[in-house]
């Protein structure tokens, strides 16, 4: 190995609570929609994908419903039956078995799903009664992408039942042997809707002032908390994203006060998606809510969006994050870190293989050692 390889700031390796990541190489949580039906059930296709991918210094599970409603997309896994469990322990046993880490992300969609996804075709629920704009969802393999309709604002006496909903999500994670959980707040799903001032226009104690906004989604990540202890919980964020007909008037306080709560809970980590997601940065990265939220929060950092690896080392040696998420290069490359490793060429991916289907586009992809061995 050579001298600059030894100190490739991606292979420096990092302790988070009790785990030791052998890199910095994240797998960000991806949706591709393959679970088996009925039943949203995590199958030996997805263990086997997984398994591909446990060279990164950590794996984050797509995102993975906590509960019936908290369903938006057709094909995405759960998290709340005893057969998603069972599911997700093959998934967990292979990762382990390949010595690799593994965290699930937990979600909730709220607004960003539709009847035909809903226990008894109810609306979907959100903070407030706010037709999202131009977001799309899917609810059968040939329903193309359609709009989300308006969703029904949550009462008030319903909050302690989404706190619940992420208590035994939580629960059951432990069950299926992760090695910690991501609660998802960012994207436009459920906890971001209270967040963000655009989407949040409650006048009870969920919503108005930036404290009451904050409450359900800290309510939710105690509770969390309470399941996992503090080392092995995360929560990804999205302070600037528009996906999802995201808007908030003041990002850096809304996003700054929410990272000093998250430094007082004490939290492993916090994911910041810097970008909308899938962006391209074509407007920059936030460097100044970067710079809030590190300067507040003291725990992990991890950068997501669409870095390359050469940004990526950049990122770290200026001390701007301590872990990089890869999205998109890990679908196309289960050797990602051993790529970046040699800086190897990358498989290109293919897009319209992303959500759904079957094994191709999914574990199809070739390592470069498979590739050397095909010439
Ligand atoms: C999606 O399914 O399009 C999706 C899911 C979770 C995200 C972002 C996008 O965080």
């Amino acid at each position: 190995m050579s001298n600059q390889q030894q100190n490739d700031p991606l292979f420096q390796p990092y302790s988070m609570g009790d785990l030791i990541l052998p890199n910095r190489v994240l797998m960000s949580p991806l949706t591709r929609a393959r679970s088996s039906q009925p039943g949203d059930i995590p199958n030996d296709m997805n263990a086997y994908y997984y398994q591909q991918r446990a060279s990164a210094g950590l794996i984050f599970s797509e995102a993975t419903q906590v509960s019936p409603q908290g369903k938006g997309y057709a094909f995405t896994p759960g998290i709340h039956s005893r057969e998603q469990i069972e599911g997700w322990k093959k998934v967990t046993g292979a990762v382990h078995m390949a010595g690799g880490r593994i965290h699930m992300q937990l979600w909730h969609v709220g607004r960003i799903s539709h009847p035909e996804l809903q226990p008894n075709g109810s609306q979907p629920v959100a903070p407030s009664a706010i037709k999202p704009e131009g977001a799309k969802t899917f609810i059968s393999a040939d329903s193309g992408m359609i709009d989300v309709p308006e969703p029904r604002a949550l009462e008030t006496e319903e909050m302690a039942g989404i706190v619940e909903q992420y208590r035994q999500g939580a629960l059951n994670a432990r069950e299926a042997g992760f090695d910690g959980v991501e609660v998802h707040a960012a994207n436009g799903y459920l906890l971001d809707q209270f967040l963000k001032s655009g989407s949040n226009h409650r006048t009870d104690e969920y919503g108005g002032s930036l404290e009451n906004r904050l409450r359900l989604p800290l309510m939710v990540i105690q509770a969390v908390i309470d399941v996992w202890g503090k080392d092995k919980v995360g929560v990804r964020i999205g302070p600037t994203g528009s996906f999802n007909a995201m808007y908030d008037e003041n990002p850096i306080e809304t996003f700054g006060t929410f990272a000093r709560h998250l430094n007082d809970l004490g939290i492993a980590y916090l994911e910041v998606v810097e970008d909308s997601f899938q962006g391209n940065h074509a407007n920059g990265r936030p460097e100044e809510i970067i710079d809030a939220i590190r300067n507040v929060y003291k725990g992990t950092y991890i950068a997501n969006g669409a870095y390359t690896a050469e940004e990526a080392r950049e990122r770290i040696s200026k001390n701007r994050c301590d872990l990089v998420t890869f999205g998109r290069p890990f679908i196309a490359n289960p050797d990602l870190p051993e790529r970046f490793r040699q800086n190897a060429p990358l498989n290109k991916w293919d897009d319209s293989t992303f959500y759904g289907g079957d094994e191709q586009g999914y574990t199809d992809y070739p390592t470069l050692k498979e590739l050397e061995a095909s010439v």
